[in-house]
């Protein structure tokens, strides 16, 4: 079975990630990013559909079936048009992780940090309208960490990251927040960040910084074992074949930071 992945850039190795090391997924893996094209959550949504149209076509073409669109910039812009032109495909998409917040059920207020278009588009909006937590929640765009967490040199940019988590966050009463909902799957690959910068705002705060990664592999796996026929998943060597649409060394490089380069068979190839 080919298992696609998609994301703008980086960010869907979040998830890939989670899904390897700790659900065992094991199929041969292709990873379309769209290097190209990254960032698209500041871009034009009609140039930033069009684009994930092509990337997509791309993944059914080679034969991929499911595939995770892990991004919620373009699960948010078009994850039911894409089921509608793939009616063969399984698609598992990205969705913020509030109803985890909400579900904690502690009486504070979840803030969600996700890109302008997801921040933007009615399917956020809907999922929080859905769950009756309106007033709980704010939501602001953190665009930026995309880039930084793009970056090659990230590790070493650490205070010039803190100091843009920071001043999102100091718009805030942290005090007031249970939970910080990470709505886009680059900001989990800064997840230390989050943590460093609440411990200095205030080492008492209690907040949780969460992502939707265990809950889109969890579903991912229910999934290929449905298309599996419900045998029982097994657990194999590990193939990645990481799909780029423009030449870009640093990002070979920075997969090899963010997933075990010791137990990951990797190959690479340009669109
Ligand atoms: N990682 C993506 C997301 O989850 C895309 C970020 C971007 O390209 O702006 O939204």
């Amino acid at each position: 079975m080919k298992v696609g992945f998609f994301d703008s850039g980086l960010g869907g190795l979040s998830v890939l990630k989670e899904a390897i090391e700790n659900e065992g997924l094991s199929e041969d893996i292709y990873y379309l990013a769209d290097t190209k094209n990254t960032p698209y959550g500041v871009k034009d949504e009609r140039f930033v559909r069009d684009v994930i149209f092509n990337n997509i076509d791309y993944l059914v073409k080679i034969g991929c079936n499911p595939i995770v669109i892990a991004c919620n910039t373009a699960t948010s812009l078009c994850i039911n048009e894409l089921r509608e032109k793939y009616t063969d495909i399984v698609f598992i998409g990205t969705e913020p992780a509030v109803k985890v917040a909400a579900d904690s059920k502690q009486n504070k207020k979840i803030l969600v940090l996700a890109t302008s278009i997801t921040v933007k588009r009615e399917k956020l909006l809907n999922l929080i309208d859905n769950l009756h937590i309106k007033d709980k929640v704010e939501l602001s765009s953190a665009d930026k960490l995309v880039l930084f967490a793009e970056n090659i040199d990230c590790q070493n940019m650490e205070l010039e990251i803190n100091n843009y988590i920071k001043s999102i966050l100091m718009q805030y009463n942290l005090d007031e927040f249970s939970h910080i909902v990470l709505g886009c799957t680059h900001f989990p690959l800064l997840k230390d960040n989050f943590y460093k910068v609440i411990k200095e705002i205030n080492p008492n705060l209690t907040i949780q910084v969460i992502d939707g990664a265990k809950g889109i592999s969890n579903n991912l796996i229910v999934n290929i074992n449905r298309l599996n026929g419900n045998k029982t998943y097994l657990k194999n060597t590990k193939k990645v074949t990481i799909i780029l649409t423009s030449k870009n060394q640093d990002f070979i490089a920075r997969t090899k930071q963010i997933l075990d380069k010791e137990k990951i068979k990797f190959e690479y190839k340009l669109q």
